[in-house]
């Protein structure tokens, strides 16, 4: 007899950790909780009387506050705390922080953090859920899902598209998540970037390293820019952002040249405009990049409500 399959994690740290299936079924989750966005009331009892701390060790506009919102959205109480305003200050480790948060009986911890690994610790340290919002240059999977369900909205199967990712990869654990998410679901990730912003281990990831923005866009499907992660970088990696842009800057010549005419043009923000990408793309046709932040909200309701095991049981670690 089939078995029917049942969520299972109690914590999302990567794409890595997630199958083919458990990612189909959080975009279909997702898509679920989408429409309670537009209502005039936007609010569900879903995970009324839990309670959620975001907790952010590095700045956020998009990610902190779509998970407030989607945790609002379902009635959970939250509360964010920030290093700026925290004890860790002061000198208190993250396990010690943790374990005081913990001590105040969360249901879930939404964390970010410069140290890559820092979601894995806190799980062997706190008995709540604990989703990563951005690890170091390692993951960030709420991002890589978010995206994945804007792309399957355009193009609804995610099987074969080609998906060029261009610019500081080895710094971006957006790309890291990208990577792993699209590979696993069958499309061709292809990436490029000055070879200062080029990781030594893509070809395991499954991605295809390109000698030029040209050769990754090429027929793409989909074409995501990212920012330059200055924030990681001790010594500047690139001569200057002007040639930066010249040869590895997303513009209008270089998509209609090179790229599918119906490609979508993604970024997970914060954009600098004018270095890795035009204005003219990032605002113009083909752009689904306030999609990607619409979607943001129903992926993390999504994630909020598995985590939480509600169709049945506590989720499993
Ligand atoms: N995409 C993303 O992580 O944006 P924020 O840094 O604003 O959260």
């Amino acid at each position: 007899m089939k078995e029917t399959y049942r969520f299972r994690h109690k914590h999302i740290l990567g794409m890595e950790q997630l199958s083919v299936t458990d990612i189909y079924y959080i975009l279909d989750t997702a898509i679920s909780f989408k429409e309670i966005s537009s209502r005039p009331i936007k609010k569900v009892p879903t995970l009324k009387g839990k309670t959620i701390i975001n907790f952010f060790f590095e700045p956020s506009t998009r990610t902190r506050l779509s998970f407030e919102i989607a945790a609002k959205r379902m009635s959970a109480d939250t509360f964010n705390i920030a290093t700026s305003t925290s004890s860790a200050q002061k000198g208190e480790t993250l396990i010690d922080t943790a374990c005081n948060l913990e001590a105040m009986s969360p249901d879930i911890i939404i964390i970010r953090h410069g140290s890559s690994g820092a979601p894995g610790l806190l799980t062997r340290h706190v008995d709540a859920a604990i989703i990563n919002a951005g690890d170091g240059t390692h993951e960030h999977p709420s991002q890589a899902l978010l995206d994945i369900m804007t792309v399957r909205e355009h193009k609804k199967n995610i099987e074969g598209l080609k998906v060029a990712i261009v610019g500081d990869i080895a710094h971006s654990r957006v790309a890291h998540s990208n990577i792993i998410g699209f590979t696993k679901l069958g499309a061709e990730v292809r990436v490029a970037g000055p070879a200062t912003f080029m990781p030594p281990h893509l070809d395991s990831l499954g991605a295809l390293v390109c000698g030029s923005v040209a050769e990754a866009v090429t027929d793409a499907d989909v074409v995501m820019a990212l920012r330059i992660q200055k924030e990681r970088q001790d010594d500047p990696l690139i001569p200057s952002l002007r040639e930066y842009a010249q040869f590895y800057g997303i513009n209008h010549a270089l998509l209609q040249k090179h790229a599918r005419a119906d490609a979508l043009i993604m970024h997970p923000g914060p954009i600098n405009r004018g270095v890795e990408m035009n204005p003219d793309v990032a605002d113009g046709e083909g752009s689904v990049i306030l999609e990607q932040v619409t979607n943001g909200v129903a992926v993390r309701m999504a994630l909020l409500y598995l985590v939480m095991g509600q169709e049945g049981g506590r989720a499993e670690a």
